[in-house]
């Protein structure tokens, strides 16, 4: 009886199409739970006396380690006795074991009433982990897992860059980075719209594709549509092993540990640094940068877990702000250059978690319609660039005395020692120096903050808001 739940798993699947993940269990044989997939996750953990099924370890990690992977087109009927696989032909076949090298106190809240919030908290160390062994003492730069030969890597004249949702807004900021070092054109695509468009890709274009899960379906279809078309495939993922790196050319891992809230936090900020090593790596490899100012920049990145560190010491006052905003009706977010990739971050992190009307917007797009919606109390986060960057930081100042003007109150976010701007805030959140293309990884950090505080204040579920997945499985 139960192998026939097996079989008629086997058969149904043999007539399906597209991606899906299935399981079955027949009410008068309780004891046999069969599952299957095709182009979609499924992992299986094998405990000490149960057996668990999930797209992704994250879900069983506090009670087992220990993993199977079921490979493609694969069904596995899972009893008391342990698990078998099989093919959809009925054929016996083997998923792949491994053993979930993660510490478990990392998967688990330490303390913190949320995921997400030690998440936020871990994320110097994320930096830190991520930068970890690249550089040699030679002083040259390494990237381990980087399969694409120096001259491929020298061949490419355009670089396109896939992902969905902060993913996706970790490539707008790294475009700017590596247009920067590398002189490469770089395009930043939604990974959902990037097939739709017929997309300009050859082997000489390197597509990068970011995705903390590695299993985001729409990243995943992106990026087979740019292999097809012979592009080289690099992946930037947290998840060893995931679909995504896989399914690439090439990967660098981000050293995020786990992330377990829905709301991405740490994922972000390493995923901007392996961009950026990436980015440097290309510069190096193709000599548009010399190997004493590619030195110069990753001892800046190696700065950057301090200076996280201390934004997150100093990060109390936007709680306040959180809680005495809590029945504002809307909340924009202003920024400039990197700092606009940032605003866009901010306004989903409070979309996601408080489920408020938030925009992020370009600060010079303003008067080209947003400042319509700023009226008497509406407030509006600025991201303000650091004084090096003369024009940027004037214009943006400008930016802040127009809103505030129609009576926008202002949470001003600017490096330390910036009198320029200190008139115009209603609440300075200051910032430590760091040059400008290192800002997105401090000047996040207030607003993940304030986007889970004001969840808290609002009473929803930081770790699992509404309508919302961790690894988004489908198209
Ligand atoms: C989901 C999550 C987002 C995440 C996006 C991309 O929508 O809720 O937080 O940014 O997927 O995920 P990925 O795993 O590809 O980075």
């Amino acid at each position: 009886m139960g192998a026939d739940l097996t079989t008629a798993m086997q058969r149904v699947c043999k007539q399906l199409d597209g991606a899906f993940t299935l399981v079955a269990v027949a009410c008068d044989d309780p004891d046999r739970v069969v599952a299957a997939r095709r182009n979609s996750p499924l992992v299986i953990g094998l405990g000490a006396d149960e057996t668990f099924l999930a797209s992704d370890v994250a879900a069983f990690i506090e009670h087992t380690r220990d993993a199977v992977e079921l490979g493609q087109d694969q069904v596995v009927t899972i009893t008391r006795s342990g698990f078998e696989v099989t093919d959809f032909a009925g054929n016996p076949a083997e998923g792949k074991r491994f053993h979930v090298d993660w510490d478990i106190a990392a998967a688990e809240k330490a303390g913190y009433d949320y995921f997400m919030l030690k998440e936020i908290a871990e994320q110097p160390k994320a930096i830190a982990d991520t930068l970890l062994g690249r550089y040699t003492a030679a002083g040259r730069l390494q990237l381990d897992e980087m399969r694409l030969s120096d001259e491929e890597l020298r061949a490419i004249d355009k670089i396109i860059i896939i992902a969905c949702g902060t993913a996706f807004h970790a490539g707008l900021v790294a475009k700017y980075a590596i247009e920067h070092w590398t002189r490469i054109p770089c395009e930043v695509e939604l990974a959902s719209e990037f097939r739709y468009r017929d997309p300009i890709v050859d082997r000489d274009t390197m597509v990068i594709a970011i995705s903390q899960s590695g299993e985001t379906m729409d990243t995943l279809m992106a990026l087979r549509h740019a292999r097809d078309q012979r592009a080289k495939v690099l992946a930037i993922s947290n998840t060893n092993g995931s679909t995504i790196p896989r399914a690439s050319d090439a990967v660098l891992y981000t050293h995020a540990g786990p992330e377990i809230a829905v709301a991405s936090t740490k994922a972000f900020l390493t995923q901007i640094v392996a961009c950026y090593l990436i980015a440097l790596y290309l510069a190096q490899v193709r000599g548009t940068m010399f190997g004493d100012e590619i030195g110069a920049i990753v001892d800046e990145l190696e700065q950057t877990p301090a200076a996280v560190a201390k934004v997150l010491a100093t990060v109390e006052p936007v709680r306040v702000v959180a809680r005495e905003l809590r029945d504002a009706p809307a909340v924009l977010f202003l920024g400039r250059h990197v700092g606009y990739p940032v605003a866009l971050e901010g306004a989903l992190k409070l979309k996601e978690l408080a489920y408020m009307h938030a925009e992020g917007f370009a600060a010079g797009e303003l008067k080209h319609g947003p400042i319509a919606l700023v009226e008497e109390g509406v407030p509006v986060f600025v991201v303000v660039p650091p004084q090096g960057r003369g024009q940027l930081h004037e214009k943006m100042v400008s930016n802040i005395q127009e809103v505030r003007a129609r009576g926008a109150r202002t949470i001003v976010l600017a490096e330390e020692g910036d009198e320029a701007v200190a008139p115009y805030a209603d609440q300075l959140v200051t910032l430590p120096s760091v040059p400008t293309l290192l800002q997105p990884l401090v000047a996040t950090v207030p607003l993940q903050v304030f986007a889970c505080e004001m969840a808290t204040a609002k009473g929803h579920d930081v770790d699992q808001p509404r309508n919302l997945a961790k690894s988004v499985t489908v198209e």
